[in-house]
């Protein structure tokens, strides 16, 4: 194993070198502070490697992103997401009878506690349903509880993977004030959500292929993508020893915010305001460059991909061919396409290397499907929680530390305690 060296106070100390499988490299400096009593310091943590892992690949130099090896353009499009979910879960991509079988124990967990209905009755119809979704998934620990017997965890995987879809469709109906539609064991995933999300006692609804095959491949867009804020959260509450629904719950939590996951129900916000506004790019663009105004051009950036994000060319591509069969005239895509080649030829943009990512075209497939602008991140969640699992897995399987950074303090050093009459 190669050693890096690092001077501090005029001391020499080797540390090792970690080198991936892709030949990335990491200085290991687990042992840095018992030896020489200094931490490292990263807000942000934009240079610091928290876990080996397996699971996803990124190359944000060149567009690479990969899923236990397969490369995102190859499974897109070629599998089903449920498929893409076993292949996280489990680490190979499923024979015919262990995907039939998969399929089957989704298919017959994807019922909720009756008991459950009851919770839903509790939200005031202006909950935002993230916020509905992370609380129905922490309170299955309440119903399925924590067991140490690998057996249970992995019924709770399955249970998980299963109900997160029905969950959702019932945080919506309740949301438009719906009866809530039970799953159909005879559909497939994808089509069993989108029938629980738009179906009505009052009359048949048939699923559209059309739309479930753009769901089913936006879906596996956000299977992964390593360790993002809320993959991280979960891994740092899962180390804890916090059960699996406790901490996908806050997973789902850190998700929800407007510079992660929340970022695409914030792009079609910042469309239609521009479209409101006359369609004035420069404007808007001028706005995000300003660095006293805290606009930014949302769908925009990521830490990681400083090319193009792959995920991005994907829905872009299939927003086009969505809107076209489905016949679909969106003047926000317009807009988008418009932004998008104005900000690619702005110097500000070219140079801090900041590209359209996920978020910008996957909010106008949500649209031209009917899902509702408050509902495009609870679908992130949808996509990424075979993601989050197989990370948790992953976790407990390395036997990780409970995870605990340090900090530099820099406030009052001792101060003298004064008795509140003398304040
Ligand atoms: N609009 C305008 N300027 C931007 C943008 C943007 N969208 N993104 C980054 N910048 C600028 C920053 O102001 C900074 O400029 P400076 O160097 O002059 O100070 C520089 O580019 C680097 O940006 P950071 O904020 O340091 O980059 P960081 O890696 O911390 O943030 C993030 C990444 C959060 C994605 C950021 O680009 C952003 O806020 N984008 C908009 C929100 C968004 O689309 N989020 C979704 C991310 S993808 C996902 O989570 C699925």
């Amino acid at each position: 194993m190669s050693t890096a060296t690092l001077t501090l106070n005029g001391q020499d100390y080797q540390l090792p070198v970690r080198v991936g499988s892709e030949g990335e490299v990491g200085i290991d400096i687990a042992k840095l502070r018992v030896q020489s009593g200094a931490i490292t310091f990263d807000p942000g943590y934009g240079n610091t490697g928290s876990c080996e892992s397996a699971i996803t690949y990124i190359d944000g130099e060149q567009g690479i992103l990969r899923y236990r090896g397969y490369a995102i353009e190859a499974l897109a499009g070629k599998s089903s997401f449920v498929e893409v979910s076993y292949l996280l879960v489990y680490g190979h991509l499923p024979s015919r009878d262990e995907l039939d079988r998969f399929i089957h124990r989704l298919t017959y967990h994807s019922m909720l506690h009756e008991d459950m209905k009851k919770f839903y009755e509790g939200f005031p119809p202006s909950a935002h349903p993230m916020s509905v979704l992370s609380t129905m998934v922490a309170s299955l620990s309440a119903y399925y509880p924590d067991s140490v017997k690998e057996e249970d965890i992995e019924r709770n995987i399955i249970r998980l993977l299963a109900k997160l879809k029905t969950i959702a469709a019932v945080s919506y109906k309740k949301s438009i004030g719906q009866p809530s539609i039970y799953p159909r064991n005879d559909l497939d995933f994808v089509g069993d959500f989108l029938h629980m999300m738009f179906a009505v006692p009052t009359e048949p609804y048939e699923v559209s292929e059309i739309i479930r095959e753009a769901l089913d491949l936006l879906l596996i867009l956000h299977v992964d993508h390593e360790q993002n804020c809320s993959t991280s959260t979960v891994r740092m509450v899962g180390s804890s020893g916090a059960d699996l629904f406790s901490t996908i719950s806050a997973g789902i939590s850190a998700l929800s915010g407007p510079l992660h996951g929340g970022a695409n129900q914030a792009v079609i916000q910042m469309l239609d305001n521009i479209r409101s506004d006359g369609g004035n790019y420069a404007k808007y663009i001028d706005k995000a460059k300003d660095k006293s105004d805290p606009f930014r051009l949302m769908g925009f950036g990521h830490r990681v991909y400083k090319n193009f994000d792959p995920r991005a060319q994907l829905i872009r591509e299939a927003a086009d061919r969505v809107l076209a069969r489905l016949g679909h005239n969106d003047p926000l895509l317009d807009i988008a396409k418009h932004l998008e080649r104005i900000a690619l030829e702005d110097d500000y943009f070219v140079e801090r290397r900041l590209y359209p990512n996920l978020d910008f075209y996957s909010g106008i497939v949500y649209r031209a499907m009917g899902i509702p602008t408050n509902m495009y991140t609870v679908m992130f969640a949808l996509g990424r929680l075979p993601g989050w699992i197989a990370q948790w897995t992953e976790m407990r399987d390395q036997k990780s530390r409970i995870h605990r950074p340090r900090q530099i303090y820099t406030g009052p050093t001792d101060r003298p305690y004064v008795p509140i009459d003398e304040r």
